[in-house]
Parts: C-alpha cells; sequence; structure tokens
C-alpha cells in the first residue's frame, strides 16, 4: 500500500527512484510519481497506471536530471487513481514536493482552513492538505515547518519533503507507517521497505513514531518532533536482495510456495531441544504459561485463516478457550476481556493498521500481546510484549503462501508448548507430535513435486463463474484460506463455508456444473463431510476432494481427489493448503491475471 522512495547522494535520483519503486510494487499502487530537483528547480512527473509508464515518460529516470528527488506508487484512498491525485503534491509555486503514505484523518478540516486563507487545491487527496500547511508554515526553515505541520496533522503518514530552497536536504518523517532510511558511500535513502535500498545498503534505521529525519548527501540526523537530536541504532538487514528476486520462476507466488518447505523448516527447528519445544522469545516462565486460560487472537486476512486454525489447535491440544476476531472488528467492538488472558496478533508485514490498533487496544486495557510477525523491526515486532517470528523471509506476492504456512507452525508450537505445560498431552503422546511437525517440510515439498496434475485440473476452471470450498472445523479453517486465495488472484467469485452450514442458504446456489472443493481431513468428520458432498453432487456440483491418504472410500462420492501425506489431524492444514494454493495460482495464470500483483489489492495495508 502506497510505496515511497527517496534519495539524496552523488548519483542521478530518478533512475535510483524507479529501481526502488519497482521493488516495491508488491505493496500495490495504481498510480505512481517523482519530483527531482535539476539545481534550478523541482520537476515533477506523474501517471495512473503501472511503473512502467512513468519509466517510458522519463526515458528510464534519465530525462529527469538532478541528484536528489522522491518518488511514490500510490494506492488511491481518496479520489480515484488520476494524474492529478498521484503523488508527489505541491505548493503553488511548485516549491515544496511530499509523498505520503497513510491517511489524514482531519484533512476536511485542515483542506477547509488553509482554502480560506488562498490555497486553492488540485486534488482529492487527504496528502494536498500536508504540502500547503507545509507552505503555509514554511519561513525559511524547513525543521520547523516540518514540526509544526506534525502538531497539526491527525491520523498515520509516512512523508518525504523536498524543499526547492534547501536541495542539499531530504526530509523524512513518520507515524504508524512504515518507512526506514539507510546510507552508502553514494548517498542516503528513504524507503517504505527494505528492498528498495537493499540493493545500496544492508544497514538500515527504522524511523520511529513522529521523528523527523534530515538526510543529507553523507550523513542523516535524527530529531524528534520538539526538534531535539537523538541518536539511533541501525540494524543489519541478514537476507540478501536475491531473496527479493523472482529466481527464475514465473512469479514470486509460485517461488514463494516453493520456499514453504525450508520456510516451515526455519520456523519450527531453532524452537526444537530435544523432545521439548523451547520458546524463549515468550519470556514467560512455565508456571506463567500454565496460569493462562483465555487467548484472544487478532488478525486481518489471511493471518486470520491461520488464527482460525489456531483456535481449533489450541483448543484442542491445550484446552485452552481461544476466540479469533478481525482486527478490523475488535479495535471498535469495546471487547469484554478476560482478566489475565493472552492476546496473540499474528501479521506477516507487522504494519498492518487494524492489527496494529487491536495491538494498542489490548495493552492500553493491560493485556499482555504477543505477535506473531514475519517482518522483522516492525511496528507490531517493536510494540508487542514478545515476538515470535516467522522465518519466512521477505514475501513478494501480494497472496501470501510461505508466511501463511509459517503463522501456522508458529501457531502449532505454542500450542505444543501450553499443551506441555498444562499436561493435557501425555508424555507418550508428545514426541509423536513433534515428528509430526518435522516431517511436514519433507511432505509438503512432496506435494509441490506434484503440481502438474493441479494445473492440468485448474485449467478446466479458468472459465468458472463461482467456486465454492466447504469443510468442517479445521477443514473450514482450510477453505477459508483456499476460497480467498483463488479469489483475489483469479477473480473468481468463491466462498468458503462450513459444510454443516451449507443447507442453511448456499446449497441454493450450487448448479450443473458447479465446482465444489470438499477438504476432509479430520477422520472423525469423514462420514458428516461425505454427506455434505452427496447433497451437493445430487444438485449437479463437481466435487474436488482433498483428503487423507488411505480415505478410498471417498472416490465414492467424489468426481476428482486429492491425496495428502499421513499427519496429525491438528497439523493437515499444512498439506492441505498447498494442492489449494497451487489450484488457485494454476487458474490465475491459466485466466492470464497479474498474480503477484492482483487489482485493487495491497501487500501491506497501512490504513484501516
Ligand atoms: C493483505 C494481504 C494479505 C494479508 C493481510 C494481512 O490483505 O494481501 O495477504 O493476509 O493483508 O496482512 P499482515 O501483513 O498483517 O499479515
Amino acid at each position: 500500500m502506497c510505496g515511497i522512495v527517496g534519495y539524496i547522494g552523488n548519483n542521478q535520483a530518478a533512475p535510483v527512484i524507479l529501481d526502488g519503486l519497482a521493488r516495491l510494487e508488491y505493496r500495490g499502487y495504481d498510480s505512481a510519481g517523482m519530483a527531482v530537483f535539476d539545481g534550478e528547480k523541482l520537476n515533477i512527473v506523474k501517471a495512473a497506471g503501472r511503473l512502467k509508464i512513468l519509466e517510458e515518460m522519463t526515458h528510464g529516470g534519465s530525462a529527469l536530471k538532478g541528484c536528489v528527488g522522491i518518488g511514490h506508487t500510490r494506492w488511491a484512498t481518496h479520489g480515484i487513481p488520476n494524474e492529478e491525485n498521484a503523488h508527489p503534491h505541491f505548493n503553488e509555486n511548485e516549491t515544496i514536493a511530499v509523498v505520503h503514505n497513510g491517511i489524514i484523518e482531519n484533512y476536511i478540516f485542515l483542506r477547509n482552513m488553509l482554502q480560506k486563507k488562498g490555497y486553492q487545491f488540485l486534488s482529492e487527496t487527504d496528502t494536498e492538505a500536508v504540502v500547503h500547511l507545509l507552505d503555509y508554515y514554511y519561513k525559511g526553515n524547513p525543521l520547523e515547518a516540518i514540526r509544526k505541520v506534525l502538531h497539526r496533522v491527525e491520523g498515520s503518514y509516512a512523508l518525504g519533503v523536498i524543499f526547492a530552497e534547501h536541495p542539499d536536504q531530504l526530509f523524512a518523517v513518520r507515524k504508524d507507517s512504515p518507512l526506514i532510511v539507510g546510507q552508502d558511500e553514494n548517498g542516503c535513502y528513504i524507503a517504505s521497505d527494505v528492498p528498495a535500498i537493499l540493493k545500496y545498503t544492508r544497514k538500515v534505521t527504522y524511523v520511529d513514531n513522529q521523528e523527523i529525519v534530515r538526510l543529507r548527501g553523507d550523513h542523516m540526523h535524527f530529531y524528534s518532533i520538539d526538534e531535539e537530536e537523538i541518536q539511533k541504532e541501525s540494524v543489519m538487514i541478514e537476507w540478501d536482495a536475491n531473496a527479493a528476486e523472482k529466481g527464475g520462476y514465473e512469479h514470486f507466488m509460485l517461488k514463494e510456495m516453493y520456499e514453504q518447505p525450508k520456510a516451515m523448516a526455519d520456523t519450527l527447528l531453532p524452537r526444537i531441544k530435544g523432545q521439548d519445544v523451547v520458546i524463549e522469545e515468550l519470556n514467560m516462565t512455565d508456571e506463567e504459561l500454565a496460569s493462562i486460560r483465555k487467548i484472544y487472537i487478532v488478525a486481518c486476512g489471511s493471518a486470520y485463516h491461520a488464527g482460525v486454525t489456531g483456535k481449533y489447535v489450541l483448543e484442542g491440544l491445550s484446552r485452552i478457550s481461544v476466540e479469533v476476531d478481525l482486527a478490523s472488528e475488535f479495535r471498535y467492538r469495546n471487547p469484554v476481556m478476560e482478566e489475565g488472558a493472552m492476546v496473540i496478533v499474528i501479521s506477516q508485514s507487522g504494519e498492518t493498521a487494524d492489527t496494529l490498533a487491536a495491538l494498542r487496544e489490548s495493552k492500553k486495557r493491560g493485556f499482555r500481546v504477543l505477535g506473531i510477525v514475519n517482518v522483522v523491526g516492525s511496528s507490531i515486532a517493536r510494540e508487542a510484549d514478545s515476538v515470535l517470528y516467522t522465518w519466512a523471509g521477505p514475501e513478494i506476492a501480494v497472496a501470501t503462501t510461505k508466511a501463511y504456512s509459517t503463522q501456522l507452525m508458529a501457531l502449532y508450537l505454542l500450542a505444543l508448548k501450553f499443551a506441555k505445560v498444562k499436561k493435557t498431552v501425555t508424555d507418550q503422546e508428545f514426541p509423536g507430535l513433534l515428528e509430526d511437525l518435522k516431517k511436514l517440510p519433507d511432505q509438503i515439498e512432496l506435494l509441490l513435486s506434484n503440481k502438474n496434475p493441479i494445473q492440468r485440473f485448474a485449467n478446466r476452471y479458468i472459465g468458472a463463474k463461482d467456486i465454492f470450498f466447504i469443510g468442517r472445523g479445521i477443514d473450514y479453517a482450510i477453505s477459508l484460506e483456499a476460497s480467498l486465495k483463488l479469489k483475489e488472484i483469479s477473480y473468481i467469485h468463491s466462498e468458503a463455508y462450513a459444510a454443516g452450514e451449507l443447507k442453511h442458504g448456499t446449497i441454493s446456489l450450487i448448479e450443473e456444473g458447479t465446482l465444489v472443493s470438499a477438504v476432509v481431513t479430520q477422520p472423525e468428520l469423514y462420514a458428516k463431510t461425505i454427506s455434505n458432498i452427496v447433497e451437493v453432487k445430487a444438485r449437479g456440483a463437481f466435487v474436488l476432494a482433498v483428503t487423507n491418504e488411505g480415505n478410498f472410500e471417498i472416490e465414492k462420492a467424489a468426481d476428482y481427489v486429492i491425496y495428502i501425506p499421513e499427519t496429525n489431524p491438528y497439523f493437515s492444514n499444512s498439506l492441505a493448503i498447498i494442492p489449494l494454493q497451487l489450484f488457485g495460482y494454476y487458474v490465475a495464470v491459466g485466466k492470464g491475471c497479474d498474480v503477484d500483483k492482483p487489482r485493487n489489492l495491497a501487500k501491506s495495508v497501512t490504513v484501516e
């Protein structure tokens, strides 16, 4: 969601900015622009649509001369994606340029106030209020103008700002939207995320809320909102630029699906010591863990779906009562929460606005918050009381696969840890469960190696209007994620239903030939789900079943069967989701969709 890149140094800024923005394309956007100071004035180029258009307009950046600039990919919130609404925005004299990620909540108030003072607005964006406000406060000292603006704006923002009167400086500031800065021998960089600048430096500094950074060609200074200079630590990024490249795969999504075995092993193995699960990051004693009777899991999108599975696994293995909430609901529903409960927030990016707000709401109420997070140093990772990192590495495709899988793994580990300290699993059963977890990476590898039949099957459904996913218990949770995967990248309407709920409405949607995917991995529910398969078949459905090896009975009811290797039913999500991810992927590829960057979606949703 909106990407920011800025550069100041010895090199030409525009190519650096274009390259950085291309590496942030995964965040989702619908227009792009940049502003570069050419020694006399700020030149601003903007275009609706893909970054390619901006590249063509500027001949790969070479037509925009200058060594200081800011660029932006915009994911529209206020105003349609057109040239006027694209960033950078500028003041009337075009002496100040601003790029922004986030939402200025009091922009209508600011806009009215500024219009009364004679400011003309050219766009429908909330951002334009910021640039006119900067102009209003600017009396020759950029830092002072920025500080005054920060006192007036409400909402979330990461901003990059250039003042034509101070072309030897570039400014960056943030609150609740991500922003990092970095430096190499050729200059200083700002960006919404690490991949944009990893080519130049691995040493990055995370800008904290309401901090202002003044970047020059050879150094950076950090200031508080009260203009006091502050010292900051930088961190070394462990993964390299190749991890954020396609590496020969047709799409990031395919590459990331193939990275699942390694990501799962990386998340699991360091936390297994002998016959025990050791999660040092929790910073809790076994007694403290054993005293927890209630868990709230809060997340968005696929992370929420991981949470739904987590509920079944945690309740089943450790007998702790678990409630799962969508973060956007949780934050405003004034939930009644049990004293002493633990809150688990799950987020790949660690920046999702609603999940971050849920975390803050929980902390405000005095609850301990554990973050299950993939991006090291992200806002959620920094604000949670403890962090269980998922070691999936950078995930670029908008539709998550490997991060989702590692979120499941983190939840399994927690469930086993709780089960051990609460003694809800016997000492005889425990090693078997650990063994099953250890086998998952190889089993996933096996499922991935069998992609061809799934591709052939998927090709039959590129013209489908609706596809349904059904299952019970954990199989319902798997269906939720499988349905989301399919619809977000292929634009085919799809819904997931608890199989037992079908006859309360959804069954009326089944027509001759409608594809229904039934997930049937929970042995004690086989017979129940098979009855539902029979019901939809009687209404003309074609049924694809995903089930456990050995459940051959299902062939009597289903039309097409995919078998998954044997594992404990609590962990079957990790296996059943693989062919369904591949199915969604190949349907989208067959339709010619932009798999890695589906329309209207963003990877990191930093607005509520
Ligand atoms: C977006 C992404 C999803 C993701 C969700 C939550 O919608 O497209 O893949 O599941 O945000 O993101 P998070 O970073 O909090 O896991």
